[in-house]
């Protein structure tokens, strides 16, 4: 956070290094499932940001003694691959990913309805491959996503953007070189559902009015942020049911009875009319009859 100024970093008409508009997200993608072995998973791609975030539990805590009596633990793993940067970063863990691993457990704590599960463990794993600027703010957004997939019961998904000072403006996701470059940044966690802000850092030196307007160009981001979240989670199950669903059979008709062959179709056979003979009396005796009866 070095704020020096030696990179101009937005230009005259607003657009920033890479394109975008002080207000405007990084390209993001979100893909539910990606990990077969957990109980929920997501993959999100943030700019340049690769991160998968894999869900374990609730499941028995051990060492049980750590065992909360009326609640179930949270616990989150935030770790850098070693070639998630272009300097090898240490396969051990730093201070820096304990903290981000903390400071997620906790927001996330906030939305789990966590007393469902007494004693028990829900277990977060969040591994960032590619690191671009924003990766703990990324890894949040991806968990949510993530529990909500392992059918863990929440108030609502957290959508987490940071936002940061550039040349003293209120600039939205900063990638690597403006978090390096400019001179302060804001992680905002926020649930869109409750409206309630569940995480919220700040590294830097800000006014008043740089913090409001900071802390609302993050509010923003987050609401839109989370539309992407639902687009995801609703995609998961519109992919399940076309796998499932058994195609359509072709309707195949039923032959027609035969029908009477005539020899014009055209012509309908007139019905055959049978003529009964009305009966006539007896006939009268003849002359040689009588003779015969004499
Ligand atoms: O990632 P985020 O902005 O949330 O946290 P940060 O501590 O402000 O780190 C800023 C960025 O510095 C990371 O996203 C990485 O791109 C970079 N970094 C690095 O290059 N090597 C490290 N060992 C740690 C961070």
């Amino acid at each position: 956070m070095a704020g020096d100024g030696s990179v101009k970093l937005i230009d005259e008409k607003g657009i920033r290094l890479d394109g975008r508009k002080v207000d405007e997200l990084r390209p993001v993608n979100i893909k539910i499932g990606v990990i077969k072995n957990a109980d929920g998973s997501a993959e999100i791609r943030m700019g340049k940001n690769i991160i998968v975030a894999a869900v374990y539990g609730p499941r028995e805590l051990h060492p049980k003694h750590r065992a909360l009596a009326d609640r179930a633990l949270i616990q989150c793993f935030y770790r850098m691959s070693t070639f998630s940067v272009s300097d090898r970063k240490s396969p051990a863990p730093s201070r820096r990913e304990k903290e981000i691993s903390l400071v997620i457990s906790n927001a996330l704590a906030s939305v789990i309805l966590t007393e469902k599960y007494p004693r028990t463990t829900i277990d977060v794993y969040l591994q960032v491959l590619q690191a671009d600027g924003g990766t703990r703010t990324a890894s949040l957004t991806a968990a949510s996503v993530a529990l909500a997939d392992a059918g863990i019961p929440m108030k609502g998904l957290i959508a987490s953007v940071a936002a940061g000072l550039i040349n003293g403006q209120a600039v939205l996701d900063l990638f690597d070189i403006e978090d390096q470059k400019g001179s302060g940044d804001l992680p905002l966690g926020y649930c869109p559902v409750l409206d309630e802000i569940s995480l919220l850092q700040l590294d830097g030196v800000f006014t008043v009015k740089q913090f409001e307007d900071s802390l609302n160009i993050a509010i923003k981001g987050a609401k839109d942020l989370y539309e992407i979240q639902r687009d995801a989670l609703k995609q998961k199950y519109t992919d399940i049911r076309a796998e499932v669903e058994v195609p359509e059979k072709p309707k195949v008709e039923k032959p027609k009875a035969e029908e009477p062959k005539t020899e014009d179709p055209k012509v309908v056979p007139k019905p055959v009319l049978k003529v009964e003979k009305p009966k006539t009396e007896d006939p009268k005796p003849s002359k040689d009859d009588k003779k015969e009866v004499e």
